[in-house]
């Protein structure tokens, strides 16, 4: 009897299991997704895969121009949204071949000032598109009705775009950010204390200990960050607010008021620094053991016998770089004992070597896996040295704009990499001496792979803690409790100036009654001795 009840019993907790297996593949959550172009959107659609499998539902927001975002798979369906300008290749290409121009040329005080100013107006172009496909949404009176039709648990987006924001605001959903830079600069200076003592500003190239002139220039950095986002970026943003949502919505709000901040770094590569509960640190979330490479590459990195092989990338913004550039890197290859790999469009360098192979796209983290690779030579962007950390393979940076000297700087802090710049790459052998600095140096390889080691010793990994967090929004509508409020204090409350200017009146106002009372008493006191004498 009693075995019996114990079997029935089994069966109903099985038969319970089952149901609640299925009800819970059968709830997987909707989410919305407002995407950046290029290598953003490279690792915005590694974590899509992964939601996919959770068994979410996932819609990407797109313009009917979209570079990198393509339509036709099976991990998501795409919202398309018609726009008249889109950031594309033909938006990158002036303005890198602008940058070449300027940084090699004389150096000087005016090379700087020029940069920036072409990097405003970069920065102004890109959001003023963002902001046009954001109102032709919002003026789209069918598509805001369908997407509020689909019951959307969340979106995700990558604010250092700002549609995504505005588009979570008017669907009243919860928001998460695939984060590292906001519209105003780096992620955490938007809801953190940042010092600027010890925290670099991005595009300064400072580390995190700064001599006195150090710490002077990077407050004039955080001034221009200041100076771009109040006049060139925040007002646009504000205007579609007005529009839209009445001018007492503040843009700023809504990108600081997010639930969650899933940051694509972790501090085996950022500076340490002040943080906040809702900031999740998931930073080479993409990164995954290599797999074996194609056939006639695992030849080619073969024949390479016991020199090894270096890679190359310039990353996805880059199609070219200058002709007598590419031809003096290749005479730099063409010396070496290694054989190169080296990701490569546009006309096929003269002085070409036999050891170097030109390809247009290659298996990256594969190649970087490899036991065989010695050296990456790359431009800097977080995708590329996230997995540089992952697989431990040294790095040559030649960084071009955006976040990419500030990323190769912290790796070459740690002693894990070398950085070339733009004007001296093709002079005096500095490229091969700095290659062959780097592989002839054990240093760096052993500094490199004990950031591997810290990266990879987690008690969970990156991508599944990012989903666990995304799920965790989805199951209890938001985050408010991990978010503090302080961004809605104005600055004097914030740094409780209120507070000291009422302490100093307070402490005024009883000096002053106390100096007098003296004084009275010491008048009345020698009143009575005048009297007295
Ligand atoms: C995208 O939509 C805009 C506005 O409707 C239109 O002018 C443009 O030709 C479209 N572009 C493409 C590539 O379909």
């Amino acid at each position: 009897m009693l075995k019996m009840f114990h079997n029935r019993n089994a069966t109903f907790l099985l038969l319970l299991c089952t149901i609640f297996l299925t009800w819970r593949t059968c709830h997987g959550g909707k989410i919305l997704i407002v995407p950046l172009e290029g290598s953003h959107w490279v690792n915005m659609d590694i974590m899509i895969k992964a939601l996919h499998s959770e068994g979410h539902s996932v819609d990407v927001v797109r313009t009917n121009q979209s570079w990198y975002i393509k339509d036709g798979f099976p991990h998501y369906k795409t919202i398309t949204v018609p726009v008249a300008e889109a950031f594309n290749h033909d938006f990158v290409n002036p303005i890198l071949k602008k940058i070449f121009h300027i940084e090699r040329g004389e150096s000087s005080f005016w090379t700087f000032a020029s940069l920036q100013l072409e990097m405003f107006d970069a920065m102004y172009n890109i959001h003023r598109i963002t902001c046009n496909m954001a109102m032709s949404m919002f003026k789209d009176e069918d598509l805001m009705n369908r997407l509020k039709a689909r019951d959307y648990d969340l979106v995700l987006t990558d604010p250092a775009w700002g549609a995504g924001i505005m588009l979570a605001h008017a669907l009243k959903l919860p928001l998460v950010y695939n984060v590292r830079w906001i519209t105003s600069g780096e992620g955490h200076m938007a809801i953190a204390p940042s010092p600027l003592s010890y925290i670099p500003m991005t595009g300064s190239g400072l580390s995190d200990t700064m001599s006195f002139k150090q710490r002077f220039q990077n407050l004039l950095f955080y001034f221009i960050w200041q100076a771009q986002d109040g006049f060139l970026i925040n007002p646009q943003y504000q205007a579609v607010c007005d529009e839209f949502f009445g001018s007492e919505v503040r843009f700023r709000d809504l990108l600081q008021g997010a639930d969650l901040w899933l940051m694509r770094v972790d501090f085996v590569f950022e500076f340490p620094r002040p943080t906040m509960p809702n900031v999740i640190y998931m930073g080479g979330f993409q990164c995954k053991p290599a797999k074996p490479l194609p056939e006639d590459l695992e030849e080619f990195v073969q024949s390479s016998g016991e020199h090894g092989v270096i890679i190359m990338s310039m990353g996805t913004f880059v199609n070219e770089l200058p002709a007598d550039m590419t031809n003096e890197i290749a005479t730099a290859f063409a010396k070496l004992p290694q054989k190169v790999i080296w990701r490569h469009k546009g006309e096929k360098p003269k002085s070409l070597g036999d050891n170097t192979l030109l390809v247009d796209w290659m298996p990256q983290n594969d190649l970087l896996g490899h036991p065989k690779i010695k050296l990456f030579v790359m431009h800097g962007g977080t995708n590329g040295v996230q997995e540089a950390i992952y697989h431990g393979v040294p790095v040559v940076g030649l960084p071009l704009f955006f976040d990419q000297y500030d990323n190769l700087l912290r790796l070459k802090e740690r002693g894990a990499a070398k950085i070339l710049t733009l004007a001296t790459v093709d002079k005096d052998d500095t490229f091969l001496k700095t290659i062959q600095g780097v592989l002839n140096e054990p240093s760096y390889r052993m500094n490199m792979q004990r950031l591997s080691r810290l990266h990879r010793d987690t008690p969970i990994k990156p991508l599944d803690s990012a989903l666990f967090w995304i799920e965790f929004v989805m199951r209890h509508k938001g985050a408010a409790h991990l978010r503090t409020e302080s961004y809605k204090l104005p600055w004097y409350s914030y740094y409780s100036v209120d507070v000291f200017v009422f302490l100093a009146g307070a402490l005024l106002l009883i000096l002053i009654t106390v100096l007098m009372l003296i004084r009275c008493l010491c008048t009345t006191r020698s009143k009575n001795k005048m009297k007295r004498d």
